[in-house]
Parts: structure tokens; sequence; C-alpha cells
């Protein structure tokens, strides 16, 4: 796809399909009253026989204008014009670029930067388009050989006033690098596990390290781990034929003593549940179990294409959860690399054991702040659906600064007590910590499991069970919270 911005003139425009947004009572954007002017009222009189509203997320196409070099017009409903929230302009953007898609267009024009969005300018404006039109062009491919058929569009550019040029650039450039690294996070994602291993994840990493000169890949095998203590990553893989990988991509945007951000994402590429297995409707959707890492890898990719001065370290431990005669069993007894010993009654609680160790390698780089994303717990999806990823963690600044970035990103959260009053939830007779909490609060005993392992650090934590994927006929992964990272690494970069 090729994206662009463009500050020619509307009455000059040669386009095969121009965007327009309309407000609801048939009121017309200031650029389509401008086209209206100068296609002889040809919205208005289209308007008048009430195929269109301007009701929020309706879109009619016009595909015959005549005596114009505009030869279609797509228009978008937006609702009311003083009451557009960043999300009613998602919703919008995502249903012109569904009903731009269906049809045989192969390039568009935008006039959307003329919408009025509460708390939004036009970098913002440009950015999540381009977010959004990307998204919706997503196609999973790799592994079908029929019934694939290529976008016909192929180039979307963004119409700006002068003025705004140099912001709707950077929007421009942020979105292509929030787009592609969804493309990248999507993709590993929706390949199945039997392609996408931790050895597989591993090697995409290397790839993309060679892409930039400021990333570089590290991987660290079964036998490094076990050097360093790691008894409880490696008593999930122990029960699986794949080695493990602990990845490492570092980026160096700054000065080498900046302290780094640290992200790490849970890559279990299958999760069978191990002995304590799952039941086998929809286990199929356990290969999207490494969601959390792939966001990883997609926020380092784009934050070195957008060369922010920040030092980021993504950590990924990867690996399968299966069922084996030498798997973990409930009652097993591990050591983490910490020295905290850790019950295991539930093999499928299997995320935490190998972030644990994740967390505490991650201690030696000394971190300025450490942002862990899972997919950890199906409670999280009984809480919040799937709308708001969890949050939770031991520092209120972080905390709020996360919300922020999900709020202003559209791609938000929602946070979850921590307090100690759940930790005792975690006893055991046998060990320092049980691996479960029981059937209470299953996403918050979760995060306290965590917590054990961070308490010097300032941590926060994502449950993106419920936000990662989608389940049903439509079943695939979302590519979030890739946008919710990249705002707050945007907004570092700015401070
Ligand atoms: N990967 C799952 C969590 C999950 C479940 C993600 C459903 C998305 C959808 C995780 O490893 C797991 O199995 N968690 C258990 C924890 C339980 C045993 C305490 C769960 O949520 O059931
Ligand atoms: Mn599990
Ligand atoms: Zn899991």
């Amino acid at each position: 796809m090729d994206y662009s911005i463009e500050s020619s003139a509307l009455d000059k425009l040669e386009s095969e399909c121009l965007i327009l947004g309309i407000y609801e009572n048939c009121k017309l954007s200031q650029s389509a009253e401008q086209v209206d002017q100068t296609t002889d009222k040809l919205i208005s009189a289209i308007i008048e026989r009430g195929d269109i509203q301007g009701k929020q997320g309706e879109t009619l196409l016009i595909n015959f204008i005549p005596n114009s070099t505009i030869k279609r017009i797509l228009l978008v409903g937006f609702g009311q014009q003083d009451k557009i929230t960043r999300k009613r302009y998602k919703k919008a953007s995502a249903s012109a670029i569904n009903t731009l898609n269906a049809g045989k267009i192969s390039s568009a024009h935008s006039a959307l930067l003329d919408i009025p969005v509460i708390d939004a300018d036009p970098q913002w404006k440009t950015r999540l388009q381009i977010e959004v039109f990307n998204d919706g062009l997503y196609q999973y491919q790799h592994t079908k050989t029929k019934d694939v058929k290529e976008n016909d569009l192929k180039k979307i550019t963004v119409l700006c006033a002068e003025d705004d040029s140099a912001a709707a650039e950077t929007g421009l450039n942020q979105g292509v690098a929030i787009g592609q690294a969804m493309d990248l996070t999507k993709k590993l994602a929706d390949l199945p596990g039997n392609i996408c291993t931790p050895n597989y994840l591993a090697e995409q990493a290397e790839k993309i390290a060679e892409q930039f000169s400021a990333l570089s890949a590290e991987i660290l095998e079964e036998s490094d781990m076990e050097a360093l203590g790691m008894g409880s990553l490696l008593s999930v893989s122990r029960g699986s034929r794949q080695p493990a990988k602990l990845i490492n991509l570092t980026y160096q945007g700054a000065d080498e003593n900046t302290q780094p951000i640290i992200l790490v994402g849970k890559g279990l590429t299958f999760d069978a549940g191990g002995i304590s297995l799952k039941p086998g409707a929809g286990m199929d959707e356990m290969k999207y179990d490494m969601c959390g890492g792939a966001t990883v890898l997609g926020v380092l990719q784009a934050v070195a294409q957008m060369q922010l001065p920040l030092n980021i370290i993504g950590l990924v431990p990867s690996s399968e959860n299966m069922p084996d005669g030498d798997a973990n069993k409930p009652g097993d007894i591990l050591t983490s690399m910490s020295g905290l010993t850790i019950e295991v009654l539930n093999t499928d609680a299997e995320g935490r054991l190998i972030l644990c160790d994740t967390l505490t390698y991650a201690k030696k780089y000394n971190p300025e702040v450490i942002i862990d994303m899972a997919t950890l717990t199906g409670a999280c999806l009984v809480a919040l659906g799937r709308v708001p990823s969890g949050l939770l963690g031991n520092d209120d600044a972080l905390c709020d600064e996360l919300i922020e970035a999900g709020d202003s990103a559209c791609d938000s959260v929602w946070r979850l007590p921590l307090w100690d009053e759940y930790q005792d939830q975690l006893k055991s007779n046998f060990a320092d910590m049980a691996n479960i909490g029981g059937r209470d609060a299953g996403t918050i005993t979760a995060a306290c499991f965590l917590s054990r392992f961070t308490e010097d650090l300032r941590w926060a934590h994502l449950d993106i069970a419920g936000t990662a994927w989608r389940t049903g006929n439509n079943k695939g992964a979302t590519g979030r919270p890739v946008p919710l990272l990249c705002q707050y690494l945007i907004t570092r970069a700015d401070a």
C-alpha cells in the first residue's frame, strides 16, 4: 500500500475516489460543501433523495460524477458535528475503508482532515486514518492457496491544508510505522502453531533487526537459560518438542547511558494447557497465546522506523505448553531464577511461569520502567470483555500514562486493583507461592504472581486476553495493543 499526503486544492483534484464527510441531518463538511458547488449540487441532490443522512458510520458510494475530474465520491457519516470523539472518528474511518475496499477502486483521496474531532489535531487525524485504513486492508494469505484476492486499492492520499502539511507528514510517518507494526503482529499471531514456533519467532526478530542499524537481536537458548537458573521458564518448555527461546530485540535510539524502557511479551506459540489440558472446543485459538510477544516485536520495528530517541529492550520468552511425559505436573515445585519457589497447581497457568523468569532477567538492564503484555487470563475476558485491555501495576504514574496513551490511541486499558489483600490467594503449603489463586479475581491474582518478581521496579502489566484477537466467524488477531504502546513511546520521546 502506498500512503501519502497532498495539499492540492479540491477544485483541481483528479481522483478515482474522493472521501468526504457529512454530519447528521444531512449537513455537509467543508470539503463536501466545496465539492457540491463544483459538481452542480450533485451531493445535495443525492442527499435529498434520502439515501444517506450523515449518521455515524453510514457510507454511500456515488460512482458517477458528470463532467468532473473526480470519478467517484464516498460519503461518510460522522454523526453530530460537535460530538465527534476520537473513537467515533475511528469508527467512521473504518466504515469508509470497508466500503472502499468492497468496490473496484485502485486509489483514493481522503478529505477527512476537516472533520472537527474533540481534542485531536491534524497530525493525530492523519496518523489514525492511515492506521485504520491499513488495518481494514489487512489480509491473511500465507497458508491459503484459494480464494485469495489482492486488494484493488493500492494508494491512499490524505488531503491537508498547506499550513498543516508538516503535522500531516509526521502523522503519516507514524501511521505507516504503526500500521506496518500491526501487520507484522497480526501476521505472526494468525500463523498456525506448526509454523510459528518459538524458533520461528526468534528468526523473525533477527530479520527485523537486520533491517535497522539501531536494532539488534540476541536469542537465548535453553542452555543459556539453564545457566541463568530459569527453572520456571524451562519447566514449561520441557513438555514440548520445540525448544524455548528467549528473544531479546534491543533498540538503541538514545545515549547508551539512558536507562531503557523494557517491554516483555508472552510468546506461547501454542497453549494446550499441559497436563491440566484445556477442553477441545476453541483450542485452536490458543495459537494466539503469543500475541504479547508479537506485539513487542511489532512495536520495536515501529520504534526503529520512527527513530524515537529512546532506548527500548524487547524481551519475548517463547515456548509451547503441551501435555507430555516430561511436562509439568500439578504439585510440581519449581525454583525460579529469583530463587523463589513455585508450586504448580495448574499447568495451564504457564504464562506467568515464563514471564516471571523474564522479569527477573530484565533487572540486569536497570530499566527505567518495565511493561509486560500477555494473553494471561480467561478471567480478563469475563471481567472486561474485548473492549479495554486489563492494566495492573505498582506505579500510579506509569499506569496513568498508559491509560492516557490508550485513550489517545483508541486502544484503551482499564486498571484493576493490585491490593495486598489478593496476595493471600497465592499461599502454598509447600512452596513460596502457588501458580494460581483460585476462582476469584483470576486476572488480579495472576498479576499478584508477577508482582512478586518486580518488587523493586516501576512495573505495569497488560492482560490482553480479550483485546488481542477476535473470536467467531471473523476470528483473527487485532494488532492490539501496538497502537497503545506506540503512543506511550511517542509521548515519552516528545517529553
Ligand atoms: N493463555 C491462557 C489465557 C487465555 C484464556 C487467553 C482464554 C485467552 C483466552 C492462559 O495460559 C491460561 O490458560 N490461563 C488460565 C489460568 C488458570 C488456570 C488460573 C485461565 O485463564 O483459565
Ligand atoms: Mn494456559
Ligand atoms: Zn497461556
